[in-house]
């Protein structure tokens, strides 16, 4: 079975068996099958690399709905399930007057999928509008209820991808909005030059959404159009001391401080650096405009873009003794 359709980096990888389920029960039933000892779920497809074949069971989470749970005079909260692509969920709120998700526009993916790497864009992260999501626990397959504190919510990281790993399908988000009054978020350096571009003063909503879009489509290659997985790499998060030795050596570097102990350096900027911008090896290659997505050019494979992916550590290690590692998942 040909996954290309399923990952937006449009890896032609083959998985051994796919399933698509759209109720609970039947995730709770494909979970508790003997006969399919490894299994492997997939939302949206936006933040995995595939290598070439995979014995396993793919397991499609198609899951669909939202459903006010709760409304006060300023905040409503609304049930997601975890099938309902991002993107379309953040218009539709923007539609109804909900405010929260609009920095996060035009991100690819499901919403399902989103708390665990608690996807964040131009300022604002998941967990600042997550409630709580359900999730079926793969042991027992008991539908259970993790508070935002459970889901340990941290940069590009929660309880997901630690202790949580592999062990709960994520089956609906809960998010809070804001309803009437809006808490705009517009300090990030993109957004404020945007909305200058256009003479806005007063950003509603929408005309951050629209901002965003403008931006993401300016800098970010379209899935569609070009297979990547955004984001690549995560920005590495450096101790004072390597932060104070790197930035004595390239005094011109962004930065962004995060604490008095730790900075985050774009990993675009340091890649950029290194001359892998825009470059192309076969069908794998670096985007023109945002060094830190890899891109599929047409037939690249996974092991193409991890080759790829190797020499730009070892060439960033190389120049700055900074290690960079990967985002995205790597399903083998
Ligand atoms: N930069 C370069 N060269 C590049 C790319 C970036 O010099 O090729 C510099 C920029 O000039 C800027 C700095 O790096 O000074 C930061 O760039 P940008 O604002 O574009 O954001 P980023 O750090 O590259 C992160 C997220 C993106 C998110 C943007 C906006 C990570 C790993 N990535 O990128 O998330 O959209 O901020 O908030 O944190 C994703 O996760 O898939 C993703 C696209």
């Amino acid at each position: 079975f040909s996954l290309k359709k399923y990952n937006t980096f449009g890896i032609d990888a083959t998985a051994r068996y796919f399933v698509e389920i759209t109720t609970i029960e039947e995730l709770q039933q494909i979970l508790s099958n003997p006969d399919y000892p490894r299994k492997i779920i997939i939302g949206g497809g936006s933040n995995m690399l595939l290598t070439d074949s995979i014995d396993a069971l793919f397991i499609h989470v198609n899951l669909k709905g939202k459903q006010i749970i709760s409304e006060s005079p300023n905040t409503v909260q609304i049930k997601v399930m975890a099938g309902e692509n991002w993107h379309e969920m953040v218009m539709w709120a923007i539609d109804n007057n909900f405010g929260g998700l609009e920095n996060m526009s035009l991100i690819p993916g499901n919403t399902g999928t989103a708390p665990i790497q608690n996807i964040g864009a131009y300022g604002v992260e998941l967990k600042d509008c997550f409630v709580s999501c359900e999730a079926v626990r793969i042991i027992d397959q008991h539908l259970v209820t993790l508070t935002k504190e459970e889901c340990k919510f941290g940069y590009r990281d929660s309880f997901f991808k630690n202790e949580g790993k592999d062990k709960f399908v994520i089956t609906s988000v809960t998010f809070s909005f804001t309803k009437n009054v809006h808490k705009i978020n517009s300090g990030y350096g993109a957004i404020e030059n945007q909305l200058e571009k256009e003479s806005i003063i007063h950003p509603t909503i929408k005309d951050i959404s629209n901002a965003v879009i403008a931006i993401r489509k300016s800098k970010l290659p379209d899935p569609k159009i070009l297979g990547n997985s955004g984001s690549f790499f995560k920005n590495p998060i450096v101790s004072t001391e390597i932060f104070e030795a790197f930035i004595a050596k390239n005094p011109d570097a962004p930065f962004y401080k995060m604490s008095d102990d730790f900075y985050k350096i774009p990993a675009g900027w340091l890649i950029e650096q290194c001359g892998f911008k825009g470059k192309r090896f076969g069908d794998a290659g670096v985007h023109k405009n945002q060094a830190l997505v890899l891109v599929n050019y047409d037939k690249a494979t996974g092991k193409d873009i991890l080759d790829l992916a190797a020499k730009i550590i070892k060439e960033v290690k190389r120049t700055f003794d900074i290690e960079i590692s990967p985002e995205v998942n790597l399903i083998k």
